[in-house]
């Protein structure tokens, strides 16, 4: 029962973004010099993960283009013998076949576009990436809850404490630590106002999931928002199957917001030795400007 499929929902509207994402998919968006979904993508890679399954909208062929040769751009890069970028533009590119995509028609929600890759993933556990939850690890945090579900054969997904005024943004759960950054899930539930929050433990996009959850998602049961939510269908789950918790070893950025989305910018571009030497002062200077 080894993860060999993930699935990576990229057809949302984006609309806290908007205008950028008007005619460009969030997930492309760049931190530093790499787009969101690359990130996503290379994550999976690492922790073992054999083939990628995008689930597309309209307006999202840009997405397919990024993991593709682009002939012209490689020729003018061979021709002015910029081979390191070249070996940057072509180390993208997964080998043919590796990658799949299906198309949600609708927006109906992330429960709804995780259904409709049913047929490619089978009856295998899985996994799934939400590129716009950016995560800065030493080991892909995928790969630290493949280790997981290797020992324990049950869904797994990645939790954070979130501030208690926040809950109403994320998928809360109700669990029992049960020790090792494993907590049992005994309840959750999407986007709860503090007051009815169980918890301050959050779902954070990165998940792996027994092929029972697309019987539930059929249902097509509408949730918080109006929207096939997967914490529903995770919820239902929880009656017949155990779900964990892991507390993921790594820093989340949540790139869904325009905040999220500037802190992450910063921290990888600190990490580039280059850009650092300049960025620092910068930050120093406008910190004093701003009287922090
Ligand atoms: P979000 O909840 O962030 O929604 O989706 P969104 O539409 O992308 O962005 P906002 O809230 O309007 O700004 C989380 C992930 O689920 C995917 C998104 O592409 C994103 O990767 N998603 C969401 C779908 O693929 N289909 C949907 O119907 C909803």
């Amino acid at each position: 029962m080894k993860i060999k499929k993930a699935i990576f929902p990229v057809a949302g509207l984006g609309t806290r973004f908007l205008p950028a994402t008007k005619a460009m998919p969030k997930e492309m968006l760049p931190v530093v010099d790499k787009p969101l979904i690359q990130y996503a993508v290379e994550e999976a890679l690492s922790a073992g993960i054999e083939q990628i399954i995008f689930v597309t909208g309209r307006g999202k062929s840009a997405l397919e283009d990024h993991f593709d040769h682009s002939f012209r751009l490689e020729q003018t890069l061979i021709s002015k013998e910029k081979n390191d970028l070249l070996r940057q533009v072509q180390e993208i590119i997964p080998e043919s076949g590796t990658i799949v995509y299906t198309r949600q028609n609708q927006p109906l929600g992330l429960g709804h576009a995780i259904w409709c890759a049913r047929d490619i993933i089978g009856d295998e556990p899985f996994a799934v990436l939400l590129a716009d939850d950016l995560i800065m690890s030493g080991k892909s945090v995928l790969g630290q809850m493949i280790s997981k579900f290797e020992r324990l054969r049950a869904s797994v997904v990645a939790i954070e404490e979130v501030s208690k005024s926040e809950t109403d943004k994320y998928g809360i759960i109700d669990g029992i630590d049960s020790g090792d950054n494993m907590v049992e899930i005994k309840g959750m539930i999407e986007k709860p106002k503090p007051e009815n929050a169980p918890s301050n433990l959050a779902i954070i996009g990165r998940y792996i999931l027994t092929p029972r959850i697309f019987e539930l998602l059929e249902k097509q049961q509408k949730g918080a928002g109006g929207e096939i939510q997967l914490t529903d269908a995770m919820a239902s789950l929880l009656d017949d199957q155990p779900i964990y918790g892991y507390k993921f070893s790594g820093k989340r950025f949540d790139c869904g917001s325009k905040a999220g989305f500037l802190k992450a910018n910063i921290a990888f571009a600190l990490e580039n030795e280059e850009i650092k030497k300049e960025l620092i002062p910068y930050l120093r200077e406008i910190s004093k400007e701003n009287g922090v």
